[in-house]
């Protein structure tokens, strides 16, 4: 750490004093972490954000500090005058930073006294995470997630600099908007001023930071809050923090260049690790046949295979009529899992009802012989087939679904992440990154009966080619380990092409302008061709510090319904406030 002028007359941090600083007069202000009460001595851990140190209190060399030692509650904030000193011999706790040494309390502070914390302050203890977020600032004060949260500034710290090094501009776009077409609900402002109109808050700058191109700024960054009411999951937020970038001139291979390399640096720096640069890259078709899914995890193999044809003649009537349907037949082979239980088998059944498939086939292949439940409906042909396309062999196990295609890869998606983990073939340390490319332009909606933007509507066609089926996009994807990082696209800068795609997506006259109207405005004034890409920092902080959940690297995040349990938010308007707003709550409200 630089040398620091530190606030209040503290000479150092609790959590920094070495063997070195033995001799030397200190002024620590801190936490009271523990209190041990060894033969008339009081030992005081104190915890400051840089760690704890132990402070001893001695009745004879010190009677008042002995007596603040002795009074003071764990987690009350002290302050502390002594003298640093190596501890005895034999004593070094060479667990902790600070072991080695002890600071003799000449005099003790209690700057404020704590009631009892409803939970531990420290790392490892079980609490209730509801607990945790309703008293967060004490959850914050654990160490671990202290080092979240610096690890979030540090590496926040390490994202600036990068783009700074490379001629980015950080720019700031409006929170209260318009509208953004990511695909998730808005979060909605009601004006005061204007009243009957919302703002809606940012879903992303998209918009602001294609205007920004538009208005010759040429390369844009921000790190910036993004809001989407959407369904909560273990990486998904309501707010959540984005690096947002935006490049004039560029193609793909521009953005995929300064991804890559801020991702190599990033976790050079932050986990010593060289990945390996340009990342491998995988069309949108083939990672949908390959794995099922445009988040691949690439880690381990059982990539799917399409049975269909080994079951054209089948007389297995489930098949048959998934076939007949216009569906297909696939699977995958989990190596090992063929000696598995019929009980254990069985019960991946459900797990694949779960994932929407409609039922599941096992086979499973043991010295030379299969069992299935179904074994008496399928040929010993279809099961050579289906272990050849598989590359299922003695030991393993096939899986197979049947039904229309979409359906099939979620389920087969599900399982083979499922199996792979179960079977422990997911190997740690190793970071798969991968560009998903050439997605799909448009994709059905059947909420709103009609073709909508798979990534957002000025995502460019490869090609003027706009058949909604097949037309393929300039867009790509960040994956890693078989997660989403971040998203991007060379966009669309003729109006004529813009137009057009809003027409798929029925988007015309009044509603095209009434929405996008500004776009198509800003487009008749000279447009540079231009791409950008957005990611989550948030998920990128879950994977550096290995964390399963997104609140683990939020300061102050929400519950899965949406509640802030700190603040009591969200909370009911008063009369006056709606009032203001010319609002009224209806009969579901209030
Ligand atoms: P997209 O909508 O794919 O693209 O978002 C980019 C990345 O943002 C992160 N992300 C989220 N993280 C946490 N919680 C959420 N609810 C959430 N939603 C998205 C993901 C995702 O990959 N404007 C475009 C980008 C562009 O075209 O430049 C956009 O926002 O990591």
């Amino acid at each position: 750490m630089t040398e620091q002028r530190l606030a209040g007359g503290r000479t150092h941090m609790c959590g920094s004093l070495r063997a070195g600083d033995a001799g030397g007069r200190v002024v620590l202000a801190g936490w009271v972490a523990r209190r041990r009460d060894h033969g008339g001595v009081v030992f005081l851990d104190l915890r400051d954000r840089e760690g704890p140190v132990q402070v001893v209190a001695h009745p004879d060399d010190a009677p008042e500090a002995f007596r603040a030692a002795s009074e003071a509650k764990l987690e009350s904030v002290v302050l502390v005058r002594g003298e640093v000193r190596l501890r005895p011999e034999g004593t070094a706790n060479a667990g902790l930073a600070t072991g080695e040494v002890e600071v003799a309390a000449g005099d003790i502070e209690v700057l404020s006294m704590s009631d009892t914390p409803p939970f531990p302050v420290e790392d490892d203890v079980q609490v209730e995470e509801a607990l945790r977020l309703t008293y967060r600032y004490l959850d914050l004060r654990r160490p671990e997630m202290t080092g979240v949260l610096r690890l979030r500034h540090r590496m926040f710290g390490t994202v600036r600099q990068f783009f700074d090094e490379r001629g980015f501009v950080d720019v700031e776009t409006p929170t209260l908007t318009k509208s953004t077409p990511e695909g998730a609900r808005d979060f909605l402002v009601p004006s005061r001023l204007q009243r009957g109109k919302v703002y809606a808050l940012p879903q992303s700058p998209q918009m602001f930071k294609q205007l920004l191109m538009v208005a010759g700024l040429d390369r844009y960054y921000q790190i910036v809050r993004c809001m989407r009411d959407e369904d909560l999951r273990a990486d998904r937020h309501w707010e959540f923090t984005q690096l947002d970038l935006e490049m004039s001139f560029a193609s793909e291979e521009d953005v995929f260049e300064v991804l890559e390399s801020l991702f190599a640096r990033v976790w050079r720096e932050y986990l010593g690790v060289e990945i390996r640069v340009p990342f491998p890259r995988l069309t949108y078709d083939e990672s949908v046949a390959r794995f099922g899914t445009d988040k691949p995890d690439t880690r381990f193999g059982m990539e799917l295979a399409d049975v269909t044809t080994a079951f054209g003649a089948t007389a297995f009537r489930a098949f048959a009529s998934a076939i007949e349907r216009g569906g297909c037949v696939a699977g995958f082979a989990a190596p090992g899992a063929g000696t598995w239980s019929r009980k254990e088998l069985d019960a991946l059944v459900p797990e694949a009802t779960a994932r929407g498939a409609t039922g599941l086939v096992w086979i499973a292949l043991e010295g030379g012989q299969a069992r299935s439940p179904v074994l008496s409906h399928i040929s010993p042909e279809e099961i050579a087939a289906v272990s050849e396309a598989t590359g299922a062999g003695d030991g393993d196990l096939v899986l197979l679904v049947a039904d229309q295609p979409g359906r099939v890869a979620v389920a087969l998606d599900g399982l083979r992440r499922l199996l792979a983990a179960r079977l422990g073939l997911v190997p740690e340390r190793r970071w798969d990154f991968l560009w998903i490319t050439e997605f799909p332009v448009f994709e059905w909606s059947e909420e709103e009966a009609r073709w909508v933007a798979k990534h957002h509507p000025f995502t460019s066609p490869v090609s003027d080619d706009l058949e909604p089926e097949t037309a393929r996009a300039r867009a790509y994807d960040i994956v890693l380990n078989g997660i989403e990082l971040g998203s991007g696209s060379v966009r669309i800068h003729r109006p004529d092409l813009q137009r057009r795609v809003f027409e798929v997506m029925g988007i015309t006259g009044e509603e095209a302008t009434d929405k996008f109207g500004h776009m198509l405005e800003a487009f008749r004034f000279g447009v540079p061709p231009h791409a950008g890409f957005a990611f989550g920092l948030d998920r990128v902080l879950m994977l550096l510090s290995g964390k399963e959940n997104i609140r683990d690297v939020i300061a102050f995040p929400k519950t899965s319904s949406g509640s802030e349990l700190l603040t009591g938010a969200p909370s009911e308007p008063s009369q006056e406030q709606l009032d203001q707003l010319g609002m009224r709550f209806g009969p579901l409200g209030r």
